[in-house]
C-alpha cells in the first residue's frame, strides 16, 4: 500500500514539474511575441505590411512558413544586414533589396518570434542564444 501511495506521489509531482515548465515556456514566448510586435509595427510593417501580406512584387509576405523553416539558418543575417538578389516566396519571385536594420540580437530574436506564432501559426519560439549564434556567422 505505501509503495503504491509512493509512486503515486511522485508520478504526480512529475506530473506537475512537467507542466509548470511548459507553462514557463509558453509564457516566454508570449513575451518574446509581444515585444516582438512593436519591433515589427516600428521596423518590418511599412515594407512587409500589417498582416505580414508583402505588396505586390516589392516585397515579399512573411506568410510562407516553408520558406521560413527551410531558411531558418539565415533569417536573422538577413534582418540584421539586409538581403538581396532572387528570392521565392509564397510560388512567387522576388528580386529586389531588403535595407540593414541593424536590430539588436534580442529585437531579431523577438521580431522572429512573432512573425512565428503571430503572422503564422507556429508555436515555436526564436531562442536569443540561436540568434546570437548564427549572427556569429553572417558574410
Ligand atoms: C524597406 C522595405 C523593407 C523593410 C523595412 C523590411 N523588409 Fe524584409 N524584405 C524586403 C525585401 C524587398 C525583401 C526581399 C529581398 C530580395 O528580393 O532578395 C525582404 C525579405 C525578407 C525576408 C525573407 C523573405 C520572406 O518574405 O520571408 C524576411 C524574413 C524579412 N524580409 C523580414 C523582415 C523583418 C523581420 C523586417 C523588420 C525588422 C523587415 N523584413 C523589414 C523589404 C523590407
Amino acid at each position: 500500500m505505501r509503495i503504491i501511495l509512493t509512486t503515486c506521489l511522485t508520478i504526480g509531482a512529475v506530473l506537475i514539474a512537467l507542466i509548470s515548465c511548459q507553462n514557463e515556456v509558453d509564457i516566454k514566448t508570449a513575451q518574446y511575441a509581444v515585444n516582438g510586435q512593436k519591433v515589427y509595427i516600428t521596423h518590418c510593417q511599412n515594407c512587409h505590411g500589417e498582416q505580414g501580406e508583402g505588396l505586390g512584387n516589392l516585397y515579399p509576405p512573411l506568410t510562407d512558413s516553408k520558406f521560413l523553416e527551410a531558411n531558418r539558418q539565415k533569417l536573422a543575417c538577413m534582418i540584421k544586414y539586409g538581403t538581396s538578389g532572387e528570392l521565392e516566396v509564397a510560388g512567387k519571385k522576388f528580386n529586389n533589396s531588403m535595407p540593414a536594420s541593424n536590430l539588436s540580437a534580442v529585437d531579431i530574436a523577438y521580431v522572429l518570434t512573432y512573425i512565428n506564432t503571430k503572422i503564422n501559426k507556429g508555436k515555436e519560439i526564436y531562442p536569443l542564444d540561436e540568434v546570437e549564434k548564427q549572427l556569429k556567422t553572417c558574410q
